[in-house]
């Protein structure tokens, strides 16, 4: 909690190196959930690359009990403790330190330090969560090498790990045991870990390679062994991955990953000790969807990867975070990509991140947390961990994949390695790897990391038939975010294609380009304000299709006729733009009937759809040579809050009415479609997550929540009967959602699914997000299953599934006109705060766009803010949310 009125604002250009450097970290624990003394041992030498001889350590909630140096114990005089630093000035070169302290990890609600879940002892210290285990100078450009002793009782926690190996373990008197852990590799204190508890796990030797055997776990709760397999599979899968695209091998004898229920992100990179979100464990066919088989794979994938771009070559300082995280995002994405081997498989999952980066990053590029993806300040580095530096992240490193092709990248990163392996490093530091592995010149491409918002690439087109030319002309501009008025031109790789009258690439020659004869897509490297590109041979005036595979995080603008788009629809050869065609289509019409819906004040009697645009979704619909994921893609409407973005006062009810017209319509013009396509992708027999089959049950779902906009009696009975049938988790709430949805009653359903599923947390979550998502649901009605005894705010999870779901995931109804579940957003920031402080600033993130509402929603959103923001004890957490908000 905040102590003083005004908290600090922390800035890149303010770094200086550690007086000190550590050595050897030795850590003892005495576990005990109310009382558990942490014994610290360090070895500390004065680093020469600084001036200063005064060791900063810090510590939070946690009462020092002996600090003794060289052996000697320190009197108060010889030390100052100031908020949460503790200053030994003028020390000695070599300095070792004695230090012990008492922390309460039952009473620790944070769920950042040591804390207890379901009776059991973990820990989360990245950012800076291991100043509440013991004092340390707890900053990544610290490395250190550590053993860790601990001890507790046998019969409640028989399971004592941590990072590295085990060297040692054995019985104490009194029913206590104990366990030593070394760790070989120097790491920096966020990624420390421990975890006591009552565990099972399953464990598996596995072949590296190079022949190493290594011992591979997954920790969970006893019940839970029953859905660990996915889990191992991924992390086999990872482990292969790394060594055949990287030649990256895992450096350990062991490694861990274990489960909690109660966890504020998706999982944690620890040494040797990974430390998940039971949402990104936990799956069988019974409990998980393919999503969440998708997200497990992803999320597994990414903290392996994390043992090279995170945990061998670290961060500097927390101002280069997405060094770590956008590059690891970027390895994950292309795992699961590789992981579905076919090329189309491939669009679908650049699809899907396409689609995030638009829900969510553009947005928060745009609004008043906007930031580089090297941020330059923050008050709350917690609140960093952000679509921006992790998602944005990712597609700047793809962009250097994108120039220097493949086989660069991979010599940027042998290179990256070669002069970085065991270091902490800035983004800069990679950006020279691929520069000079590369020969390249990046020092423009710089500006992605240092500017913030999404840039605009405007395209222009002229075609000369007598030479046979066809000129794009490029420009690009970047809209003004907080903090940085002017922008200086990106270096943007804008891939292109040009397509015949008959749907056919076009081979291309650039003028000046360097790629290969009858390439069909060229990169296009707009480096300044406007440029033009030639291409030369152009027999007919092509159609372009601009920004392939999305080359580039930026927004393309383009006058494409619908003529045009149709034309991309049916026959780009890169899926991104088939798809992306699709969704200019829709977007076009759905920006309309919003402003017609508006106009009538927000009626839908006389709204219509033409019959080019119904008649090119069927096409797509029905074109077997599709795979079934791509169709389901290019059939989903955007979302309510990607058109939310393209208005300049947002009106979401207006949004939500015309888009459900629009589904309406689809689902009757293209019923006996809809029918047939969902009976041919069943997935009978045996489940399996695997690309095509999960594919097969997204179209088919598809098709049943378009056929339940306005359902007859048959097709209820159909979801009735899919709810009843269903024989996995992807099915049976697809079919309850969609009964939800539309707004039959599906109470007999929900209750028993409830039922069903009692014992499960993470389909209970399901369960209240499912109604908190529906547009049928208003807050009196959230406010109602707030009461209902499975509720706890205490569990991220669960306080995600029900109050981030309804303010994030149903619009139309958060932005009720009398402002009631604004009211709700404050209460529940405010409560979760004194709780979570990192939960409650995600949720007070929900309310970064309200000035783009029609004022009188504006005015009731401020007031929520300025509640908030009133209050006396705040986390710097919210508070740094809420006074950007506010800001002008
Ligand atoms: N480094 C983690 C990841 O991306 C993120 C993370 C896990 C985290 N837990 C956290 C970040 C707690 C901040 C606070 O894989
Ligand atoms: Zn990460």
């Amino acid at each position: 909690m905040r102590t003083d009125s005004s908290p600090q604002t922390i800035y890149r250009k303010d770094y200086t190196a550690p007086a000190y450097l550590v050595e050897t970290v030795e850590l003892g624990f005495d576990l005990d959930p109310d009382r558990t003394v942490v014994a610290n041992r360090i070895t500390l030498r004065q680093n020469p690359a600084s001036r200063s001889h005064d060791i900063v350590l810090h510590g939070e909630e946690i009462e020092l009990v002996a600090l003794r140096m060289n052996g000697k114990p320190l009197a108060p005089t010889e030390y100052q403790v100031d908020g949460s630093t503790l200053t030994i000035r003028k020390a000695p070169a070599k300095v070792v330190l004695e230090i012990e302290t008492l922390c309460a990890p039952v009473q620790n609600t944070t769920l950042s330090g040591l804390y207890v879940s379901n009776g059991n002892f973990y820990t989360q210290c990245e950012a800076e969560g291991f100043r509440r285990i013991t004092y340390f100078p707890d900053r990544p450009d610290v490395m250190a090498k550590y053993t860790v002793m601990l001890r507790a009782d046998k019969a409640a926690y028989p399971v004592l790990l941590s990072n590295g190996n085990l060297i040692e373990e054995g019985e104490l008197g009194d029913g206590r045991h104990y366990a030593k852990w070394e760790d070989p590799f120097k790491k920096p204190s966020y990624l420390f870990a421990l975890v006591a508890a009552r565990l099972v796990c399953q464990e598996e030797r596995y072949t590296l390679q190079s022949g190493r055997e290594v011992l591979l776990q997954v920790w969970v709760e006893e019940g839970n062994l029953d859905k660990t397999d996915y889990a191992m599979q991924s992390l086999k899968n990872s482990i292969r991955w790394d060594e055949e695209r990287f030649g990256l091998e895992l450096d350990l004898d062991r490694f861990m990953i274990v489960a909690v229920g109660d966890f504020n992100m998706g999982a944690m990179e620890n040494k040797g000790l990974n430390i998940f979100n039971t949402k990104f464990v936990l799956a069988n066919p019974r409990t998980a969807t393919d999503i969440d088989y998708a997200g497990i794979e992803a999320v597994v994938g990414h903290e392996y990867f994390h043992n090279w771009t995170g945990n061998r070559v670290t961060c500097r300082d927390w101002f280069q975070l997405s060094l770590k995280e956008g590059l690891t995002v970027f390895r994950d994405q292309e795992f699961s990509a590789d992981m579905i081997g076919t090329d189309s498989g491939r669009a679908v999952t650049r699809i899907d991140q396409v689609r995030t980066l638009r829900q969510a990053q553009f947005p928060e590029d745009a609004g008043p947390m906007s930031h580089p993806v090297r941020p330059d300040s923050f008050v709350e580095i917690n609140n960093f961990y952000t679509v921006t530096v992790y998602e944005k992240g990712a597609e700047v490193v793809r962009m250097y994949q994108t120039l220097v092709g493949r086989d660069g990248f991979r010599k940027g990163m042998d290179l990256y390695f070669k002069r970085h392996d065991g270091q902490a490093v800035e983004c800069d530091d990679f950006r020279a790897a691929m520069a000079d592995a590369n020969g390249r010149d990046l020092r423009q491409f710089e500006r992605w990391y240092s500017q913030a918002g999404t840039p605009i690439v405007t395209a222009r087109t002229r075609y000369d038939a007598v030479k046979r030319h066809f000129d794009i002309i490029l420009s690009q501009r970047c809209p003004a975010s907080a903090g940085q008025a002017d922008k200086l031109p990106f270096h943007i790789p804008v891939a292109v294609g040009l397509l015949s009258a008959s749907g056919k690439d076009l081979p291309l020659v650039l003028e000046g380009g360097k790629h290969a004869k009858g390439a069909t897509t060229v990169v296009l490297e707009l480096t300044e304000q406007e440029q033009i590109f030639r291409f030369r041979h152009v027999d007919e005036r092509p159609t372009p299709s601009i920004l392939r595979d999305f080359s580039a995080p930026v927004i393309l603008e383009y006058d494409y006729t619908d003529d045009e788009l149709l034309h991309l629809f049916s026959h780009d050869s890169d899926p991104v733009n088939r798809w992306e065609a699709g969704q200019r289509l829709a977007m076009e019409r759905l920006l309309k009937l919003t402003a017609q819906v508006a106009a009538a004040g927000g009626s839908d009697a006389n709204l219509k759809l033409d019959a080019t645009f119904i008649n090119a979704q069927r096409a797509v619909l029905t074109d077997e040579t599709l795979d079934p994921a791509f169709r389901e893609l290019a059939l989903i409407l955007p979302s309510e809050i990607i058109i939310a973005e393209q208005m300049d006062v947002v009106d979401p009810q207006a949004i939500h009415t015309a888009r459900q017209f629009m589904r309406r319509t689809i689902g009757a013009a293209l019923k006996p479609e809809l029918l047939a396509q969902y009976h041919a992708n069943q997935t009978p027999g045996a489940y399996s997550p695997d690309a095509l089959s999960a594919g097969k049950r997204a179209l088919k779902n598809l098709c049943l929540s378009y056929l339940m906009v306005a359902p007859d009696m048959a097709e209820l009975k159909l979801a009735q009967q899919q709810f009843e049938k269903a024989g996995n988790m992807t099915d049976r709430s697809a079919a309850l959602v969609s009964m939800i949805h539309s707004g039959a009653e599906a109470g007999p359903y929900l209750k028993n699914f409830y039922e069903d599923f009692e014992s499960e947390a993470l389909v209970i979550d399901k369960w209240f997000a499912m109604q908190a998502a529906a547009p049928t649901t208003d807050v009196a009605a959230v406010r109602k299953l707030m009461q209902h005894p499975a509720f706890t705010l205490k569990n991220p999870n669960r306080a995600r599934s029900l109050i981030f779901n309804f303010t994030s995931n149903n619009p139309s109804q958060f932005h009720a006109a009398d402002g009631s579940a604004y009211e709700f957003w404050a209460e529940f920031v405010i409560k979760l705060d004194a709780i979570n402080p990192q939960v409650a600033a995600r949720l007070a993130r929900g309310m970064d766009r309200w000035r783009r509402y029609a004022p009188a929603l504006q005015a009731k959103m401020k007031r929520a803010l300025e509640k908030v923001a009133g209050r006396a004890k705040l986390s710097n957490d919210v508070l740094e949310v809420v006074t950007k908000a506010l800001e002008n």
